[in-house]
């Protein structure tokens, strides 16, 4: 029910004291005390884009979907989200890490979901850790810091305890975990998918996103500069062509 008025709490005369009685007032103030809005566990800092997808080559010998089938036809409907593996949703766009992009097809048969690193490799191979990880990498509770960095003991000891880890800490220690642009980093779909055609036949398939513009990553230095560390500003020089 829409009410008159939800400007103006009820009152005794013109400058009078508010009523309890104005319910209205109450529950309107009652929702904003509660209200939350929860960040995503991970990948809380994002953009989106809406696109579309055109097919170089007909897929439909390995798979039944309709935008898979006819080669040269352009699916308009897409839309991807760009985000940061780690950092809350106020964190800055540089800071260095995976970052990942999931793509929402809309399509005549449903939408079809895919999502993808930038890294070809995840920290984990068994997923029942993944929770963990999360939490080691996480800011200390009662400062908030490091915020969106691997820089604290905790991370280091879960690494130290997790051989599985090593592959992608060498990724996080390339050149990767800063790209200049969401538009020159590679993707990886890192999960195994299955195809399956119209006779039934299955395949295992894997995605690979590869930037017409290249791959090309910002320096540390240039990426900790533009994500507002002014400390470090004052210490390195560097010119734009870096
Ligand atoms: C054990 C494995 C994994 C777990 C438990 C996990 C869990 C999650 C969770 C809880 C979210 C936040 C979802 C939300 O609140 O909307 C998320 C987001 C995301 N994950 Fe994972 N993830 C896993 C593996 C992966 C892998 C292997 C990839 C990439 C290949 C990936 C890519 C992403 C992306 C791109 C997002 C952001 C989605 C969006 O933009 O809406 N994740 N994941």
């Amino acid at each position: 029910m829409k009410i008159s008025n939800d400007e103006n709490t009820l009152k005794a005369g013109d400058r009078g004291p508010a009523l309890m009685e104005d319910f209205h007032f109450i529950e309107k103030q009652m929702n904003f005390d509660q209200e939350r809005i929860p960040e995503r566990v991970v990948q809380a800092r994002g953009f989106g884009a809406h696109g579309e997808f055109e097919l170089y080559k007909s897929m439909k010998q390995y798979t039944k979907a309709c935008f898979y089938k006819n080669q040269g036809q352009r699916h308009p409907y897409l839309f991807v989200r760009f985000s940061k593996l780690q950092g809350n949703k106020g964190s800055s766009d540089t800071t260095l890490g995976p970052r990942g992009f999931s793509t929402k097809f809309y399509t005549a048969e449903g939408s079809y979901d895919l999502v993808a690193l930038s890294f070809p490799v995840f920290i984990l191979n068994d997923a029942f850790k993944l929770a963990d990880a999360i939490h080691a990498l996480n800011p200390e509770p009662h400062n908030d810091i490091p915020q969106a960095s691997a820089a604290h003991d905790n991370f280091w000891d879960f690494v130290a305890n997790n051989q599985a880890s090593v592959h992608f800490i060498m990724w996080t220690m390339s050149d990767r975990p800063a790209p200049r642009s969401w538009r020159m980093m590679e993707g990886d779909s890192i999960n195994t998918f299955q195809f399956v055609n119209k006779n039934g036949k299955a395949i295992f398939v894997r995605f690979h996103w590869k930037p017409d513009l290249g791959v090309h990553s910002l320096l540390m230095e240039k990426a900790l500069t533009i994500g507002g560390n002014s400390i470090l500003c004052k210490h390195f020089t560097f010119n734009s062509e870096n």
